[in-house]
């Protein structure tokens, strides 16, 4: 059976990349690739009834080197640890990025990538933001395709299940100056995840410690990113939040985006969600639902949110519902919102009821994801 491997840019010309025939894709895909694969599977270890987010890994992971100004030939390797120079400049300038995208199972069976051109375009606005060279597109998906195609055993079955990819490059020059790297390891390695968060979340808004600048790397998905979000995180947890809700550095008046995913915010009806800037990551899950919001008629403003409007409307009901949007995450509902000291409840029984913007927007994506709902926006593409 033919299997169209289409990479989606929008607003380009860039829509199929890769049309290939399953035998076809095998022949390609050794060719373009070494392909060495495990002879001792570890898929019989793995309870897929009980997955943690991000401790089991996949048995395949894929590896490409850039060496003297370009990238050489990939390969598929049994999943594994690098060896690598204490000098490497990763570890001392921080020069990583990396990407977070799933694979699904539908009813039939079927294995789709959910939007991986979205995705591979992040990844190298977030190269060119860190000074390291971008991955061709067509070679990214390749790689994507072959690697989930080969470990395709491991995309669980389950409501909340899925495989989790992990696309990320590092700098590997071993230097102690500073500059940007010559040498860089690009590699994907994959792992069946179910829930990231278990149940709705706490948060509080964060108005002292800073994500990201007017003119940083917040757009960018970079590790440092990451990094210097923990401490501010940690102080939160301590005071019972799960996560945090940034606002803008210049002010800590208005919303940015939470810890692991995109804000949104249901205010008189209405989906409310600041504008991706260059301190706001723009989420592949933010623009599906978004998307999807508008397909249900479901009233969408992208706009700033002030934490004195969201204090209000927490107060006057005006704001009745919140969650976060990621591809780890997927839709989670915050049932709690820490503002200056004052925590305010929202109603969960709303929240997950079958008429709430967070129920429907769910539904409607992980049905599409699934394959049990029309996929009218080309979103999955099959491995
Ligand atoms: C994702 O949603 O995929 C992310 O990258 C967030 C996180 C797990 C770091």
């Amino acid at each position: 059976m033919p299997s169209y491997l289409v990479v989606e840019k929008e607003n380009t010309t860039f829509a199929k990349l890769l049309m290939i025939d399953e035998s076809q894709m095998k022949i390609d895909t050794t060719r373009s690739f070494d392909v060495h694969q495990t002879e001792t599977s570890r898929l019989d270890q793995v309870d897929f009834n009980d997955l943690d987010f991000g401790r089991v890994f996949s048995d395949h992971m894929f590896v490409m080197e850039f060496e003297d100004g370009e990238w050489q030939r990939g390969s598929v390797e049994p999943y594994g640890p690098f060896t690598m120079s204490p000098a490497s400049m990763v570890f001392h300038y921080g020069q990583a990025i990396f990407e977070g995208m799933k694979a699904y199972r539908s009813a039939d069976g079927t294995v789709s990538l959910f939007r991986p051109g979205k995705n591979i375009e992040r990844f190298n606005i977030s190269a060119k933001r860190m000074c390291m060279p971008e991955v061709p597109e067509d070679v990214f998906m390749e790689a994507l395709a072959t690697l989930v195609k080969l470990d395709e055993a491991w995309v669980p079955h389950g409501d909340e299940a899925s495989l989790y990819i992990r696309p990320f490059m590092i700098a590997t020059d071993s230097f102690v100056g500073v500059r940007s790297s010559d040498k860089y390891t690009f590699s994907i390695f994959t792992c069946p995840v179910g829930a990231y968060y278990k149940g709705s979340v706490k948060v509080k808004v964060e108005r002292h410690f800073t994500r990201a600048t007017p003119g940083g790397t917040g757009y960018a998905k970079a590790a440092g990113n990451y990094a210097g979000s923990l401490y501010p995180s940690q102080l939160a947890r301590e005071e019972g939040y799960d996560q945090l809700i940034w606002t803008d550095a210049l002010t800590h008046e208005y919303v940015e985006e939470s810890g692991t995913m995109n804000a949104m915010f249901v205010v008189n009806g209405k989906l409310v969600s600041p504008q991706t800037s260059d301190t706001i990551l723009n989420g592949v899950t933010r623009d599906s639902v978004i998307a999807l919001a508008k397909d249900l008629g479901i009233g969408v403003e992208i706009r700033k949110l002030s934490v004195r409007e969201l204090e209000n409307g927490l107060k006057s009901g005006d704001v009745t519902e919140a969650f976060g949007v990621g591809t780890a995450a997927t839709i989670k509902s915050i049932e709690a919102i820490g503002i200056d000291g004052k925590n305010y409840s929202l109603d969960m029984t709303a929240e997950s009821g079958s008429d709430s913007v967070a129920f429907r927007l769910s539904s409607e994506l992980d049905g599409i994801r699934r394959g049990k709902l029309k996929d009218r926006h080309e979103w999955n593409i099959p491995v």
